[in-house]
């Protein structure tokens, strides 16, 4: 049994939870991803491993609630144990020096971003931070970032914290700006849209681009080929080829249209889970 040690409200719908793993701790990358189910009925749902210790043997996970299972879970409190726990899953991300990498992270996208830019931040790279949420009650983590780059934007598409608008501005800025100064990466993570955004910025400036791609996943072995998508021509399998790919490759109106193919049972799922906790709420 995987024990939660702590789960606290980040923002709205969007919560951190510390679960005692110290096999998962120990092998732990930066890119890694663990599968949970919460219950033994429940499906299997992948989360990025944002944060770990491998002294005390944790892991941290941050979650938004988007439906059944991840509502379900974030309903749990500190001593409820997860049905089950398997990770560190996917292929880390290369730590390189790159010499200055411009890291977005849009919304959630906050969590996987967090471990990759303190890693390239060790390897000695100048690390710029853009991040972006849609207003400031949705924005978490801004201290864990800030310990962990050089330059560090905030934007808001209310303009509520930061430039009023979306990550993409202060990304194109930049490479208008400094474009011939060894910009050797960019990471984009957040929403698909977000992510399709600043690969098209990126591309018409020839920066590499590194992009995880949330696709839906269900064995997470490689075996049923839910997650599939296609870069550069060939299909690959997130949960076993990635889930960081080259965003300069990726086809991702075809990755928009695949995670919306569940739709109506999603919504229908989360409806009758929904129903089902009123019913039981005293
Ligand atoms: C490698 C990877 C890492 C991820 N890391 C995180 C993370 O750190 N934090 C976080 O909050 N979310 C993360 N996700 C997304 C998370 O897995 C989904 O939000 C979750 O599975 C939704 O389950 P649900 O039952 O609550 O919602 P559902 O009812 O299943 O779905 C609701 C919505 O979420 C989308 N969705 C469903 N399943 C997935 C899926 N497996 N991946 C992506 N979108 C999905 C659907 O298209 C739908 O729009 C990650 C996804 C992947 C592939
Ligand atoms: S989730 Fe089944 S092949 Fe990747």
């Amino acid at each position: 049994m995987t024990k939660i040690l702590h789960i606290s409200s980040l923002a709205p719908d969007i919560f951190e939870i510390i679960i005692k793993s110290p096999d998962i701790a120990k092998k732990a990358q930066a890119g890694h991803f663990v599968v949970l189910m919460v219950d033994e009925k429940g499906e299997r749902i992948p989360l990025t491993i944002a944060d770990w210790d491998k002294q005390k043997g944790t892991i941290t996970l941050v979650v938004m609630v988007v439906g059944t299972t991840t509502a379900k879970l974030t309903r749990l409190t500190a001593g409820d144990s997860l049905y089950a726990l398997v990770g560190p899953m996917g292929h880390p991300s290369i730590i390189k020096n790159y010499h200055i990498v411009i890291m977005v992270a849009g919304g959630v996208g906050t969590a996987p971003i967090y471990p990759i830019a303190r890693e390239l931040y060790k390897r000695g790279n100048k690390v710029v931070v853009i991040q972006g949420a849609r207003s400031k009650n949705l924005l978490f983590w801004q201290d864990k970032l800030q310990s962990v780059s050089h330059d560090y934007i905030v934007t808001t598409d209310d303009g509520t914290c930061g430039q009023h608008g979306m990550v993409t501005q202060p990304l194109q800025e930049i490479l208008v700006k400094d474009h011939q100064k060894e910009i050797g990466c960019v990471y984009a993570i957040g929403p698909a849209i977000m992510m399709k955004f600043c690969s098209k910025i990126t591309k018409d400036f020839g920066t590499k681009t590194i992009v995880s791609l949330n696709s839906i996943m269900v064995d997470a072995t490689g075996m049923c080929g839910v997650c599939r998508v296609e870069v550069g021509g060939h299909t690959r399998f997130t949960c076993v080829d990635g889930p960081e790919f080259d965003g300069h490759l990726v086809d991702w109106d075809l990755l928009l249209d695949r995670q919306k193919i569940y739709l109506p049972e999603e919504k229908k799922s989360y409806t009758h889970y929904i129903k089902g906790t009123k019913e039981h709420d005293p």
